[in-house]
């Protein structure tokens, strides 16, 4: 039995100062193989008094698994701290540095929020994860609407969803504060979508929404037509009618194709028009259940997808570009 702890204090201390896989796979073998120390001792068992035979093999079995419990452990933390720290290569040139690079949709949000900011809107969020009464109910969404089946929508366990459009946001704010509103709403938006260029069952979008007294189709279209201006330069637009639950009269914004001016080409599909956005006048329903007196009060709403925006902006064929975080793609946009 002294032979055993002393073993074991020779194993342990070993087995404490070894830094290195190398020294690990010594102690190993040493100690644990099968021409090791501790079969070894197993070998002195039949020289021993039989009544001294099960607590001295006892006692290399408690080693035993010490010992490999211990080299176990101290093996996956030495790997694991070879992984975190790569060798450093001290020759090498620290010129220049990789410098980061803002991600084309960040870049988009900061560009399109930036001009509403000039004419007073302000940013507010909305959580992702939202209730059926901001996303759908509050929003005129009848009970049967297509956006509610399980197949469009991603619900969640306890009866909350992911938010499929930045829209709610319209509703909490209302609920929460009198007019005049002036807000944008900037976000991550989901929908059960099989994923492929042009669609992704995450996506951001930018709300819009003005509430005041005496809001007009007139001042709908000269927010808007301002914006375009500013993001995209002198271009047409054009007012096309549309449906939403939760505006009314409801359009779809055009602009002149980027890309070939108005004459036709793959990007419009021959059409000389791009889609850049849903808009309309706040529908008297979605006042009264925020609150708002919709006598007194009106507005219009707007919402577009900023994926869509940023591929226009920068000629992008394939909107999983933005989600892969390739360096090279990413490298484009310093
Ligand atoms: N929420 C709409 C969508 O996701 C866009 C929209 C916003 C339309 C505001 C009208 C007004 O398609």
């Amino acid at each position: 039995m002294t032979q055993i702890a002393k073993l074991k204090t020779e194993a342990l201390e070993l087995l404490e100062k070894a830094s290195t896989l190398e020294e690990i796979e010594e102690l190993k073998i040493r100690f644990l193989s099968r021409k090791g120390e501790l079969a070894g001792l197993f070998s002195e068992i039949p020289k021993l008094d039989p009544a001294e035979r099960k607590q001295f093999g006892q006692g290399i079995n408690d080693l035993k698994i010490l010992l490999t419990e211990g080299l176990e452990e101290k093996e996956a933390t030495l790997k694991r701290s070879k992984r975190d720290l790569p060798p450093v290569d001290i020759t090498r040139d620290p010129f220049p540095f990789r410098k980061g690079s803002v991600h084309p949709l960040s870049a988009t949000y900061i560009e399109i929020i930036n001009i509403f900011k000039y004419l007073g809107f302000i940013v507010v969020e909305g959580p992702e994860i939202e209730e059926d009464f901001y996303n759908f109910e509050g929003l005129n969404f009848p009970p049967d609407h297509p956006a509610r089946d399980e197949q469009d929508s991603f619900f969640m366990q306890n009866g909350k969803l992911l938010r499929t459009h930045t829209s709610p946001v319209q509703v909490r704010v209302m609920e929460s504060q009198e007019p005049p509103l002036a807000v944008v709403s900037p976000g991550k938006c989901y929908r059960r979508d099989t994923i492929d260029a042009s669609h992704s069952s995450m996506f951001n979008q930018l709300e819009g929404f003005l509430v005041d007294e005496n809001i007009s189709v007139a001042e709908l279209k000269g927010t808007i037509k301002y914006f375009i201006k500013e993001l995209f330069g002198e271009k047409k637009t054009r007012f096309r009618p549309h449906f939403f639950p939760f505006t009314e009269p409801s359009m779809e914004v055009d602009v002149e194709c980027v890309f070939c001016g108005g004459k036709g080409c793959n990007v419009c599909k021959k059409t000389g028009w791009l889609e850049i956005m849903g808009a309309g006048m706040i529908d008297p329903n979605v006042f009264i259940k925020a609150g708002l007196d919709p006598v007194k009060y009106s507005g219009f709403a707007f919402g577009m997808g900023i994926e869509r925006i940023a591929m226009l902006r920068y000629d992008i064929n394939d909107m999983r570009l933005f989600f892969e975080n390739d360096i090279e793609f990413l490298d484009q946009f310093r």
